[in-house]
Protein backbone atom coordinates (compact mmCIF):
# COMPACT_ATOMS: atom_id res chain seq x y z
CA UNK A 1 0.00 0.00 0.00
CA UNK A 2 2.46 2.62 -1.15
CA UNK A 3 0.01 5.53 -0.82
CA UNK A 4 -2.14 5.29 2.55
CA UNK A 5 -5.14 8.12 2.52
CA UNK A 6 -4.89 10.92 4.87
CA UNK A 7 -7.95 12.19 6.99
CA UNK A 8 -9.31 15.55 4.80
CA UNK A 9 -12.00 16.30 6.91
CA UNK A 10 -14.01 15.07 10.33
CA UNK A 11 -17.88 16.48 10.60
CA UNK A 12 -19.86 15.68 13.84
CA UNK A 13 -23.27 14.98 13.15
CA UNK A 14 -25.55 17.43 13.96
CA UNK A 15 -29.28 17.56 15.28
CA UNK A 16 -31.98 18.05 12.62
CA UNK A 17 -35.57 17.77 12.32
CA UNK A 18 -36.15 16.06 9.78
CA UNK A 19 -40.06 13.95 7.70
CA UNK A 20 -43.14 14.98 10.04
CA UNK A 21 -40.79 15.63 13.22
CA UNK A 22 -38.37 12.80 13.30
CA UNK A 23 -35.40 14.41 15.63
CA UNK A 24 -32.20 12.65 14.07
CA UNK A 25 -28.53 13.06 13.65
CA UNK A 26 -27.18 14.77 9.81
CA UNK A 27 -23.95 13.47 9.59
CA UNK A 28 -23.66 15.47 6.29
CA UNK A 29 -26.35 16.85 3.78
CA UNK A 30 -26.72 19.83 1.92
CA UNK A 31 -23.52 22.03 2.39
CA UNK A 32 -21.30 19.10 2.47
CA UNK A 33 -21.79 17.43 -0.73
CA UNK A 34 -19.19 19.13 -2.69
CA UNK A 35 -16.86 16.95 -0.44
CA UNK A 36 -18.90 13.43 -0.77
CA UNK A 37 -19.46 13.43 -4.64
CA UNK A 38 -21.24 10.43 -5.20
CA UNK A 39 -23.07 10.88 -1.95
CA UNK A 40 -25.84 13.45 -0.58
CA UNK A 41 -26.88 12.92 2.93
CA UNK A 42 -26.24 10.61 5.96
CA UNK A 43 -28.77 10.49 8.42
CA UNK A 44 -28.38 8.56 12.12
CA UNK A 45 -31.34 8.30 13.61
CA UNK A 46 -30.75 6.94 16.96
CA UNK A 47 -33.10 7.19 19.72
CA UNK A 48 -34.27 5.29 23.10
CA UNK A 49 -37.25 7.71 23.32
CA UNK A 50 -40.52 6.78 20.72
CA UNK A 51 -41.48 10.70 20.22
CA UNK A 52 -38.33 11.03 18.55
CA UNK A 53 -39.33 9.17 15.65
CA UNK A 54 -42.74 7.69 15.86
CA UNK A 55 -43.85 10.67 13.46
CA UNK A 56 -42.30 9.54 10.86
CA UNK A 57 -41.55 9.91 7.23
CA UNK A 58 -44.94 9.85 5.66
CA UNK A 59 -45.80 9.69 1.91
CA UNK A 60 -43.43 11.45 -0.12
CA UNK A 61 -41.27 11.24 -3.64
CA UNK A 62 -37.97 10.71 -4.26
CA UNK A 63 -36.48 10.85 -8.26
CA UNK A 64 -32.55 10.93 -9.14
CA UNK A 65 -31.12 9.17 -6.47
CA UNK A 66 -30.56 5.87 -4.12
CA UNK A 67 -31.34 5.38 -1.00
CA UNK A 68 -30.17 2.85 1.16
CA UNK A 69 -31.48 1.84 5.26
CA UNK A 70 -29.36 -0.10 7.54
CA UNK A 71 -31.52 -0.82 10.60
CA UNK A 72 -29.16 -1.51 13.81
CA UNK A 73 -32.49 -1.78 16.18
CA UNK A 74 -36.14 -1.47 16.09
CA UNK A 75 -37.90 -1.65 12.35
CA UNK A 76 -38.85 0.75 9.70
CA UNK A 77 -42.29 -0.20 7.77
CA UNK A 78 -42.81 1.03 4.70
CA UNK A 79 -44.99 1.18 1.48
CA UNK A 80 -44.64 2.64 -1.55
CA UNK A 81 -46.59 3.34 -5.06
CA UNK A 82 -44.96 0.71 -6.91
CA UNK A 83 -46.99 -1.89 -4.70
CA UNK A 84 -44.52 -2.78 -2.52
CA UNK A 85 -44.39 -2.82 1.54
CA UNK A 86 -43.06 -4.67 4.40
CA UNK A 87 -40.74 -4.18 7.23
CA UNK A 88 -37.03 -3.40 7.30
CA UNK A 89 -35.31 -5.20 10.81
CA UNK A 90 -32.24 -4.85 12.68
CA UNK A 91 -29.35 -5.68 10.67
CA UNK A 92 -31.08 -5.54 6.93
CA UNK A 93 -30.66 -3.19 4.23
CA UNK A 94 -33.11 -1.41 1.66
CA UNK A 95 -30.97 -0.59 -1.33
CA UNK A 96 -33.73 1.57 -2.85
CA UNK A 97 -33.26 2.95 -6.73
CA UNK A 98 -35.75 5.72 -6.71
CA UNK A 99 -34.78 6.20 -10.58
CA UNK A 100 -37.50 8.34 -12.48
CA UNK A 101 -39.85 8.30 -9.57
CA UNK A 102 -40.95 6.85 -6.75
CA UNK A 103 -43.21 7.50 -3.81
CA UNK A 104 -42.74 6.26 -0.60
CA UNK A 105 -43.33 6.26 3.36
CA UNK A 106 -41.02 5.09 6.22
CA UNK A 107 -42.23 4.84 9.69
CA UNK A 108 -39.89 3.78 12.07
CA UNK A 109 -41.26 1.31 14.98
CA UNK A 110 -38.96 0.86 17.73
CA UNK A 111 -38.05 -2.41 19.48
CA UNK A 112 -39.82 -4.10 22.65
CA UNK A 113 -37.52 -0.93 24.50
CA UNK A 114 -38.41 1.65 22.65
CA UNK A 115 -35.18 1.52 21.20
CA UNK A 116 -34.52 2.33 17.26
CA UNK A 117 -31.12 2.70 15.62
CA UNK A 118 -30.65 2.95 11.89
CA UNK A 119 -28.70 5.03 8.99
CA UNK A 120 -29.94 6.44 5.14
CA UNK A 121 -27.74 7.33 2.85
CA UNK A 122 -28.35 9.03 -0.14
CA UNK A 123 -26.19 8.02 -3.81
CA UNK A 124 -26.78 10.15 -6.51
CA UNK A 125 -27.25 8.72 -9.77
CA UNK A 126 -25.41 10.18 -12.99
CA UNK A 127 -27.67 12.15 -15.59
CA UNK A 128 -27.48 8.71 -18.02
CA UNK A 129 -29.30 6.98 -14.85
CA UNK A 130 -31.48 9.68 -13.08
CA UNK A 131 -35.06 8.42 -15.01
CA UNK A 132 -34.02 5.10 -14.82
CA UNK A 133 -36.73 2.43 -13.72
CA UNK A 134 -37.19 2.47 -10.00
CA UNK A 135 -36.44 -1.32 -8.23
CA UNK A 136 -35.74 -2.31 -4.52
CA UNK A 137 -33.37 -4.36 -3.42
CA UNK A 138 -34.45 -6.24 0.11
CA UNK A 139 -31.55 -7.36 1.91
CA UNK A 140 -31.54 -9.73 5.06
CA UNK A 141 -29.41 -9.98 7.74
CA UNK A 142 -28.68 -13.80 6.42
CA UNK A 143 -27.84 -12.46 3.10
CA UNK A 144 -24.90 -10.04 4.16
CA UNK A 145 -21.78 -12.12 4.74
CA UNK A 146 -19.18 -12.00 7.14
CA UNK A 147 -15.64 -11.06 5.91
CA UNK A 148 -12.49 -12.07 8.18
CA UNK A 149 -10.54 -8.85 8.05
CA UNK A 150 -7.37 -10.18 9.92
CA UNK A 151 -6.49 -9.48 13.72
CA UNK A 152 -9.96 -10.24 14.53
CA UNK A 153 -11.76 -7.77 12.48
CA UNK A 154 -14.84 -8.57 11.62
CA UNK A 155 -16.36 -7.15 8.60
CA UNK A 156 -20.10 -7.27 7.18
CA UNK A 157 -20.19 -7.08 3.51
CA UNK A 158 -23.23 -4.93 1.97
CA UNK A 159 -21.68 -4.11 -0.85
CA UNK A 160 -18.33 -4.64 -2.38
CA UNK A 161 -15.78 -7.25 -1.74
CA UNK A 162 -13.85 -7.70 1.32
CA UNK A 163 -10.87 -10.70 -0.06
CA UNK A 164 -12.79 -13.45 -1.57
CA UNK A 165 -16.24 -12.19 -0.03
CA UNK A 166 -18.82 -10.32 -2.04
CA UNK A 167 -21.50 -8.40 -0.65
CA UNK A 168 -25.11 -8.80 -2.04
CA UNK A 169 -25.59 -5.56 -3.79
CA UNK A 170 -24.18 -5.38 -7.36
CA UNK A 171 -24.57 -4.00 -9.87
CA UNK A 172 -24.67 0.01 -8.67
CA UNK A 173 -23.82 2.29 -11.06
CA UNK A 174 -21.55 4.52 -8.99
CA UNK A 175 -19.62 1.12 -8.03
CA UNK A 176 -19.91 1.82 -4.20
CA UNK A 177 -18.85 -0.16 -1.70
CA UNK A 178 -20.63 -0.62 1.84
CA UNK A 179 -19.31 -1.92 5.29
CA UNK A 180 -19.79 -2.08 8.38
CA UNK A 181 -16.94 -3.25 10.50
CA UNK A 182 -15.78 -4.09 13.97
CA UNK A 183 -11.98 -3.93 15.07
CA UNK A 184 -11.08 -5.28 18.32
CA UNK A 185 -9.57 -2.87 20.71
CA UNK A 186 -5.64 -2.13 19.94
CA UNK A 187 -6.34 -3.58 16.70
CA UNK A 188 -5.37 -2.09 13.36
CA UNK A 189 -7.87 -2.59 9.75
CA UNK A 190 -6.33 -2.30 6.08
CA UNK A 191 -7.86 -1.84 2.95
CA UNK A 192 -7.15 -0.71 -0.64
CA UNK A 193 -9.44 1.48 -2.40
CA UNK A 194 -9.60 2.26 -5.75
CA UNK A 195 -7.74 6.14 -6.47
CA UNK A 196 -9.98 8.87 -7.18
CA UNK A 197 -13.28 7.38 -5.50
CA UNK A 198 -14.79 8.80 -2.54
CA UNK A 199 -14.62 7.10 0.68
CA UNK A 200 -15.53 7.99 4.12
CA UNK A 201 -16.38 6.34 7.55
CA UNK A 202 -18.60 7.01 10.04
CA UNK A 203 -18.19 5.72 13.63
CA UNK A 204 -21.00 3.40 15.26
CA UNK A 205 -19.28 2.99 18.37
CA UNK A 206 -15.76 3.05 20.16
CA UNK A 207 -13.02 5.10 19.05
CA UNK A 208 -10.08 5.09 16.94
CA UNK A 209 -7.51 6.52 14.68
CA UNK A 210 -8.02 7.59 11.03
CA UNK A 211 -5.42 9.71 10.10
CA UNK A 212 -2.32 8.56 8.20
CA UNK A 213 0.57 9.41 10.71
CA UNK A 214 -0.40 9.82 14.57
CA UNK A 215 1.26 13.29 14.04
CA UNK A 216 -0.83 14.15 11.35
CA UNK A 217 -3.38 17.26 12.17
CA UNK A 218 -3.86 18.57 8.68
CA UNK A 219 -7.36 17.89 8.25
CA UNK A 220 -10.35 20.28 8.75
CA UNK A 221 -12.27 20.00 11.37
CA UNK A 222 -16.55 20.75 11.06
CA UNK A 223 -17.51 22.21 13.11
CA UNK A 224 -14.17 23.76 14.15
CA UNK A 225 -12.39 27.16 15.77
CA UNK A 226 -9.34 28.48 14.88
CA UNK A 227 -8.11 28.63 18.09
CA UNK A 228 -9.40 24.79 19.26
CA UNK A 229 -5.25 23.71 19.87
CA UNK A 230 -6.79 20.42 21.75
CA UNK A 231 -7.33 19.12 18.19
CA UNK A 232 -8.02 15.70 18.55
CA UNK A 233 -7.11 13.10 16.37
CA UNK A 234 -8.79 9.88 18.23
CA UNK A 235 -12.68 9.72 16.73
CA UNK A 236 -15.94 8.37 18.44
CA UNK A 237 -19.72 7.74 17.56
CA UNK A 238 -21.43 10.45 15.21
CA UNK A 239 -18.23 11.47 13.88
CA UNK A 240 -17.82 11.35 10.22
CA UNK A 241 -14.21 10.92 8.59
CA UNK A 242 -13.71 11.71 5.01
CA UNK A 243 -10.45 10.66 3.44
CA UNK A 244 -8.17 12.47 1.22
CA UNK A 245 -6.79 10.59 -2.10
CA UNK A 246 -4.96 7.51 -2.37
CA UNK A 247 -5.00 3.67 -2.60
CA UNK A 248 -5.93 2.39 0.66
CA UNK A 249 -7.02 3.49 4.40
CA UNK A 250 -5.48 2.33 7.72
CA UNK A 251 -7.98 2.40 10.93
CA UNK A 252 -6.47 1.95 14.35
CA UNK A 253 -8.95 0.87 17.39
CA UNK A 254 -8.02 2.60 20.50
CA UNK A 255 -8.82 1.20 23.74
CA UNK A 256 -12.38 -0.08 23.47
CA UNK A 257 -13.86 -1.90 20.36
CA UNK A 258 -14.34 0.31 17.47
CA UNK A 259 -17.09 -0.12 14.74
CA UNK A 260 -17.81 2.38 11.88
CA UNK A 261 -19.56 2.02 8.68
CA UNK A 262 -17.03 2.42 5.82
CA UNK A 263 -18.63 3.74 2.26
CA UNK A 264 -16.65 4.59 -0.80
CA UNK A 265 -17.97 5.21 -4.84
CA UNK A 266 -16.76 6.83 -8.01
CA UNK A 267 -17.46 10.71 -7.85
CA UNK A 268 -19.88 11.74 -10.87
CA UNK A 269 -18.84 15.15 -11.46
CA UNK A 270 -21.80 16.42 -12.35
CA UNK A 271 -24.06 19.59 -11.51
CA UNK A 272 -25.94 18.84 -8.66
CA UNK A 273 -29.91 20.39 -8.39
CA UNK A 274 -31.43 19.73 -5.12
CA UNK A 275 -34.93 19.96 -3.87
CA UNK A 276 -36.09 18.13 -0.99
CA UNK A 277 -36.09 14.52 -2.32
CA UNK A 278 -35.71 15.20 -5.59
CA UNK A 279 -32.37 15.93 -6.69
CA UNK A 280 -31.22 16.41 -10.96
CA UNK A 281 -29.00 18.41 -12.65
CA UNK A 282 -30.61 21.42 -13.61
CA UNK A 283 -33.08 23.61 -11.81
CA UNK A 284 -35.50 22.87 -15.62
CA UNK A 285 -35.51 19.06 -14.48
CA UNK A 286 -36.40 20.00 -10.73
CA UNK A 287 -39.37 22.20 -12.54
CA UNK A 288 -40.47 19.24 -13.93
CA UNK A 289 -40.34 16.57 -11.44
CA UNK A 290 -42.40 19.15 -8.94
CA UNK A 291 -44.86 20.12 -11.64
CA UNK A 292 -45.26 16.08 -12.30
CA UNK A 293 -46.18 15.58 -9.13
CA UNK A 294 -48.55 18.14 -8.73
CA UNK A 295 -50.15 17.20 -11.22
CA UNK A 296 -49.82 13.24 -11.16
CA UNK A 297 -47.34 12.01 -13.29
CA UNK A 298 -44.57 12.14 -11.78
CA UNK A 299 -44.76 8.07 -11.19
CA UNK A 300 -43.68 6.48 -14.70
CA UNK A 301 -43.64 2.99 -13.14
CA UNK A 302 -46.18 0.61 -10.75
CA UNK A 303 -47.02 -2.87 -10.34
CA UNK A 304 -50.57 -1.86 -9.25
CA UNK A 305 -50.57 -0.45 -5.94
CA UNK A 306 -50.73 3.28 -5.41
CA UNK A 307 -51.66 6.01 -8.44
CA UNK A 308 -50.62 8.81 -6.14
CA UNK A 309 -49.92 9.29 -2.58
CA UNK A 310 -51.96 12.13 -0.21
CA UNK A 311 -49.25 14.56 0.32
CA UNK A 312 -48.10 18.75 -0.80
CA UNK A 313 -44.58 18.83 -2.53
CA UNK A 314 -44.49 22.07 -0.59
CA UNK A 315 -45.03 19.91 2.96
CA UNK A 316 -42.12 17.13 1.72
CA UNK A 317 -40.16 18.50 -0.92
CA UNK A 318 -37.72 21.23 0.73
CA UNK A 319 -33.96 21.52 1.37
CA UNK A 320 -32.63 18.73 3.75
CA UNK A 321 -30.74 21.28 5.85
CA UNK A 322 -33.72 23.47 6.10
CA UNK A 323 -34.95 22.40 8.88
CA UNK A 324 -31.35 22.14 10.80
FE1 LIG B 1 -37.74 8.54 1.53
Amino acid sequence: MANVRSVATVYKSRPTLEGAGVRLKRAFGFREKPNLDPFLLLDDFHSDSPDDYLAGFPWHPHRGIETITYMLEGTVEHGDSMGNGGVIRPGEVQWMTAGSGIIHQEMPKGDERGAMWGFQLWANLPRTHKMMDPRYREITSDMIPEADGGGGVRVRVVCGEVGSVRGPVTDIIIEPEYLDVSVPAGATFSRGFRPGHTVFAYVVAGTGWFANRPDDLGFGCSPGRYFDLAKGKLFGPERLVVFGDGDAVTITAGDKPLRFLLVSGKPLGEPVAWYGPIVMNTEEELEIAVKEYNNGTFIKHTKGGLAAAPCSVENEARPPDAAS
